[in-house]
């Protein structure tokens, strides 16, 4: 028995030894917004925040997520400034790695709300995107960085 903490909620969970905590959101918490794409750490479609950090959830056991704040791209809130960037800028195409690399822009631009193009470009290495969207996930970057900066001054 594992306990697990996504978007906010407690889970008690009866699992395999050694299952990913990508397989546990799919398949025992029916959170499937996180895609399995390669299963080995390259494509980044898996990808989720474990305490604020964007991480391959394929490469993480679900035993050692334990005790960590677990955010998937359904606890992300609807008017997060990359959701609603990324709907401006009409970023997905397929949309099949788009939660992943939401989850992996979400987490850099949780630690720098001014990321330089180098930030930018370490951020979206090893993420995979086969339709090719990466002209439009960099202007997506930006127009989010825009819509943080005007919230922050609003509020
Ligand atoms: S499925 Fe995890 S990195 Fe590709
Ligand atoms: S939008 Fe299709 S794989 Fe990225």
């Amino acid at each position: 028995m594992i306990s697990l903490k996504v978007n906010g909620k407690d889970y008690k969970l009866d699992v395999p030894e050694n299952i990913s905590l990508l397989w546990v959101l799919r398949d025992y918490i029916g959170l499937t917004g996180t895609k399995f794409g390669c299963g080995i750490g390259e494509c980044g479609s898996c990808t989720v925040l474990i305490d604020g950090e964007a991480e391959r959830s394929c490469q993480i056991s679900a035993e050692n997520a334990q005790g960590a704040e677990i955010t998937t791209i359904e606890g992300l809130p609807e008017n997060h400034p990359v959701k609603k960037a990324w709907i401006e800028e009409q970023v997905v195409q397929c949309g099949y790695c788009q939660p992943g690399v939401i989850m992996q822009v979400a987490g850099l631009l949780s630690k720098s709300q001014t990321p330089n193009a180098e930030d930018v470009i370490d951020a979206m290495d090893d993420v995979v995107c086969r339709c090719g969207t990466y002209h439009r996930i960099k202007q997506g970057i930006k127009t989010a960085v825009q819509i943080m900066r005007k919230e922050g001054s609003s509020s």
